[in-house]
C-alpha cells in the first residue's frame, strides 16, 4: 500500500509526481493557473459585482461626469472622449484619482479587477445604447 502523502517529505518523487499530475489533470485547471498568473487574463467580476459596479458608475461617477458620461464637474467619459487615452492611464486615474482636483482615488473601495472592468465599460461606450 502507498504511504499517505502527509508522511512523505516535500520534494520526494511521490509528492513531485502528484504536483505534475495535478497540473496535467485538465485543460481547465491549466487555464485557471494561467488566469491567476497573468494579469492580462484576469477574470471579470462576478455577475452580482458587475451589477454593483454598474450602479456605482451611474450614481457615483455619474454625479460628477454626468449620468450619460457627457461631462459635468468632471470631463466627459464617453467612448469618443477616451479614445486617445491609454487604458493603463485611465486605470491609474481611477485607482489613484487626480490629486489637487475633485477626482478621488477609488482603490479603497474597488480592487484592480473592479477598476479594470469599469474602465472597459467606459471604453466600450457607457451607458449602452
Ligand atoms: C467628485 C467628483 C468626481 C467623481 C465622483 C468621479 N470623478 Fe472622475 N474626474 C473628476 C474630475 C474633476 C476629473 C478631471 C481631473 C483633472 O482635471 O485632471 C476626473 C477625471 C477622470 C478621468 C480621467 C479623464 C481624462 O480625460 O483623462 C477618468 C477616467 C475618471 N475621472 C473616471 C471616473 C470614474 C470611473 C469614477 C467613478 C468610479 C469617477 N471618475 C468619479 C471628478 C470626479
Amino acid at each position: 500500500m502507498a504511504a499517505p502523502v502527509a508522511l512523505l517529505r516535500p520534494g520526494t518523487p511521490a509528492t513531485r509526481g502528484a504536483g505534475i499530475a495535478c497540473g496535467r489533470r485538465s485543460i481547465l485547471a491549466l487555464l485557471g493557473c494561467l488566469m491567476l498568473l497573468s494579469p492580462g487574463l484576469q477574470a471579470e467580476p462576478d455577475a452580482l459585482r458587475q451589477r454593483q459596479l454598474d450602479n456605482l458608475l451611474l450614481q457615483d461617477c455619474g454625479s460628477c461626469h454626468g449620468l450619460r458620461m457627457t461631462g459635468g464637474l468632471g470631463p466627459a467619459l464617453t467612448r469618443q472622449a477616451l479614445a486617445d487615452i491609454p487604458r493603463d492611464s485611465l486605470i491609474a486615474t481611477v485607482t489613484h484619482g487626480r490629486p489637487g482636483t475633485a477626482m478621488p482615488g477609488w482603490n479603497a473601495l474597488l480592487d484592480e479587477q473592479d477598476i479594470a472592468w469599469l474602465v472597459d465599460q467606459l471604453l466600450q461606450g457607457y451607458p449602452r445604447p
